[in-house]
């Protein structure tokens, strides 16, 4: 009964467009502008892409269809979040613990997340003011971003103005997430992703057409992203940067396209669509984001401006080569403030999508009220994005990208394909994939799914295990962090543990207070509900 009723108050996406713009809008985020140049450049540039496209293709995309699915058809029975939609695939008791990841990693992630996206919005305000225009130097550049962020010699960093952005940029993450799935996150994607689509061309055209500096002109720039140079390829830290790169950059793993998947209805597709969120992705990232970002880089400071994003980390390059460029340019101040606008857009329309799980878990599973779970999530963030920024100096933000965004994703994403292709069975699974799809997939990719995907993501896990500069053991055991630090760490390993254990207390609590909601059923109930639902 409950079940029916959960059916009929779920919401749905209203249009085929919305419903393709917000799954390409939680997709395409900071990664696709920040993290991507940053990764590319770091390991070769044009030899980055081979392990990219690679990995895309044998992980992304078939990863991505297996997200859709088990979204809608968990959805189908009315659950938001993996817990339930895992419990549905696979009938084991602990099924539905592993499902605690596709809704922990997504929030925790949304923490620091939040934090950087906020900054964008700060540099557009400064762009559009001119607030640091005169600092022409990529040295001066980054004392603007320390200050501003207010990272000094202090145990704790804060910067007013750092601090007035977070606030608006929470309320207004906030704003559109307590409007729900139709009315909210549809609405912004309708709008935000062809506005980003938009000032990314502008962009991208504005760099195409640089004139030469000191003899470097446009083609040198897009050589340093499209040349490879195969013997890269032998080193296996750019495969493992590349996959790790697909994973987040597609947000895979992480619990927040099965929740979106959730709200779609038995009829739509999920071929088509889960193509056209990657294709949508990748052009972004790799036409976009990679014409703008390293190539302008290049063309101004040669080699050395492609070395600073290795060596001052991966936010220089956006917060402090690009202000540097933009400075040099005729109406700079213009692109500026598009381009920081660009990617606080991009980050919006992904964080947005990163509590979706939680509140549906709240809602669906522990049968809250929804203004109350809301309330409680947004005081929740609040809380406990405040040791973020106040650490955010001393490494707080790293140790919590490592275990959720680099390894727990990878762990979550080997579960889920297991569970899919082996326990719920692949042929069940492309079946279920099929229904209603606008076209059939490629008979490999069933083989592909069921073999190569599992395979490459656990290659992939295990090299995070083993590797022993930035692996599991040299993080786990702090190796290199001052005495000082290792107490904020532990404070980011408590936030993880803490947001488990009352994910499993939640669980355990749900599926012994709501016995009907959770009655298992027979194996194809899954499909007969999803058929009969709607
Ligand atoms: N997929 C999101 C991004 O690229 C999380 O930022």
């Amino acid at each position: 009964m409950t079940e029916n009723i959960s059916n009929v108050l779920r919401d749905r996406w209203l249009t085929r467009f919305g419903l393709i713009m917000a799954m390409s809008g939680n997709a395409v985020g900071l990664g696709n502008f920040i993290r991507f140049p940053g990764q590319a450049a770091e390991h070769g540039g044009g030899a980055f892409m081979v392990p990219y496209f690679i990995a895309l293709l044998l992980m992304g995309v078939p990863l991505m269809w297996i997200e859709w699915t088990i979204g809608r058809y968990g959805g189908a029975w009315g659950h938001g979040s993996t817990p339930g939609m895992f419990h549905r695939l696979w009938h084991h008791p602990i099924s539905k613990y592993i499902g605690i990841f596709g809704v922990m990693l997504p929030a925790v992630i949304g923490l620091y997340y939040i934090y950087i996206e906020s900054w964008s919005l700060g540099y557009a305000w400064q762009s559009m003011t001119g607030a640091y225009w005169g600092s022409e130097t990529q040295a001066e550049m980054g004392e603007v971003f320390r200050n501003y962020l207010g990272h000094g010699e202090g145990p704790v960093a804060f910067g007013r103005q750092a601090y007035l952005f977070f606030v608006i940029t929470i309320v207004v993450n906030f704003f559109v997430f307590h409007r729900g799935i139709s009315k909210g996150i549809e609405v912004l994607a309708k709008y935000g992703m062809p506005l980003l689509l938009i000032m990314g061309l502008v962009l991208a055209i504005r760099v195409l057409t640089l004139d030469t500096v000191e003899g470097r002109g446009v083609s040198d720039g897009l050589a340093q992203i499209w040349v490879v140079d195969w013997s890269a390829l032998g080193s296996p830290a750019i495969w493992i940067a590349a996959s790790g790169q697909v994973f987040f950059t597609l947000s895979l793993g992480f619990g927040m396209i099965h929740a979106y998947a959730s709200y779609l209805t038995k009829d739509d597709d999920i071929t088509l669509n889960g193509l056209a969120t990657v294709s949508t992705n990748s052009f972004v990232e790799v036409i976009l984001g990679s014409t703008v970002v390293v190539p302008a880089a290049l063309i101004f400071f040669g080699m050395a401006g492609i070395e600073v994003i290795t060596e001052e980390g991966i936010f220089a390059i956006s917060f402090q080569t690009l202000p540097v460029i933009f400075q040099q340019l005729p109406g700079g101040q213009f692109f500026a403030t598009v381009w920081f606008l660009l990617l606080f857009l991009a980050g919006l329309m992904s964080s947005v999508a990163m509590f979706v799980p939680l509140l549906s878990f709240l809602q669906d599973e522990l049968d809250m009220d929804r203004n109350k779970a809301l309330a409680g999530i947004f005081v929740a963030v609040f809380i406990l994005m405040q040791p973020v920024i106040l650490f955010s100096h001393r490494g707080i933000m790293d140790e919590l990208d490592f275990w959720v965004a680099t390894l727990l994703i990878v762990v979550f994403a080997c579960a889920e394909v297991i569970i899919f292709a082996w326990i719920f069975g692949i042929d069940k699974g492309w079946e279920t994939m099929h229904r209603g799809a606008d076209f059939r997939v490629p008979r490999i990719f069933y083989y592909i799914m069921k073999y190569v995907t599992p395979v490459y993501a656990l290659a992939l896990l295990l090299w995070y295990t083993m590797d022993d500069e930035a692996g599991l053991i040299p993080v786990l055991t702090m190796q290199g962090v001052p005495e000082a630090d290792r107490p904020i760490l532990w404070l980011a390993r408590l936030i993880i543990f803490g947001f488990m254990a009352f994910l499993i207390w939640g669980v355990w609590h749900a599926w012994r207070t709501h016995p009907k909601f959770f009655d298992d059923g027979d194996e194809t109930a899954g499909e007969t509900k999803e058929a009969e639902t709607q």
